[in-house]
């Protein structure tokens, strides 16, 4: 566990986590500045592809991605998700934890939960592989959408299932869209942090997709808020620009190279 992940774990109880995700190293340069996580989450299918899942989103995608956003992280914990089919048994999974690991240099990668997998989490973590875990609305694996945990009953089998994911060595879980009472118990009961997306105020952290708080995927589901417009703002420059362009005010002589260095 590199120091990165244990100061992160040292935040429980202490101070709230905060996580964004990227995709690209513009994003995560800024992101840096400000949050503990940044997830290259395979939300970008949706976000950045405009699949309507996120299986179609593979190996070379993500590491690609990755390799971008490894750029402008420093300070940051770097954590990478494994795609749909990236971790289907345990030889796989290693197989391919090791290559994302070696290619984008992040500092964890993140499995979704399938309520069996909880022994390929115990080999990646066994190899020095460090793992973050993710139960509740697991996109890979559940296609309707529904809050969890909104009984007695529920609420204990997601106790039980983020146990097994602490057990096998998981230094955090992502909890995606449970009940607020299921979010308390899980947070209540864990050693590791929380972080919790849709899923209330009782989480040791939260998480967003970058592009839905800045107002620019289209997307903005009842546990988003949105802290800036981005797409009204690149909206008026880009009719800015073209009219510029149609009616000759751009580019005029202030524009012109002059010797200035191009970017390399
Ligand atoms: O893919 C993603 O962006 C995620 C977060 C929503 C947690 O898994």
């Amino acid at each position: 566990m590199n120091n990165k992940i244990k100061n992160l774990v040292l935040k429980k109880n202490k101070s709230k986590i905060t996580s964004l995700t990227a995709y690209s190293k513009p994003i995560a340069k800024i992101l840096d500045k400000h949050v503990d996580i940044v997830l290259v989450g395979d939300s970008m299918a949706n976000v950045l592809y405009g699949y309507k899942g996120t299986h179609k989103i593979n190996l070379r995608n993500i590491i690609q991605h990755s390799i971008s956003v490894k750029k402008g992280v420093k300070k940051s914990l770097l954590v990478v998700d494994m795609p749909f089919g990236s971790y289907k048994n345990i030889n796989l999974a290693l197989k391919n934890a090791k290559k994302i690991f070696k290619e984008t240099k992040c500092d964890a990668v993140k499995i979704e939960s399938n309520k069996k997998n909880f022994k390929i989490i115990k080999i990646l973590v066994k190899n020095k592989l460090p793992v973050m875990g993710h139960i509740g609305f697991t996109p890979q694996f559940k296609k309707k959408f529904k809050i969890e945990g909104s009984s007695k009953k529920e609420e204990k089998k997601i106790l039980k299932e983020a146990q097994l994911v602490e057990k096998a060595g998981a230094f955090s879980i992502v909890l995606e869209c449970l009940s607020p009472n299921a979010a308390k118990l899980v947070t209540n009961n864990l050693t590791i942090p929380t972080i919790g997306i849709g899923s209330s105020i009782y989480c040791d952290g939260q998480i967003l997709v970058t592009d839905d708080m800045l107002g620019i995927s289209g997307f903005y589901p009842k546990f988003v808020k949105k802290y800036a417009d981005l797409q009204t703002v690149i909206e008026k420059a880009v009719k800015k620009y073209t009219r510029d362009v149609k009616f000759k005010k751009f580019p005029t002589s202030n524009y012109f190279l002059n010797g200035t260095k191009h970017r390399k």
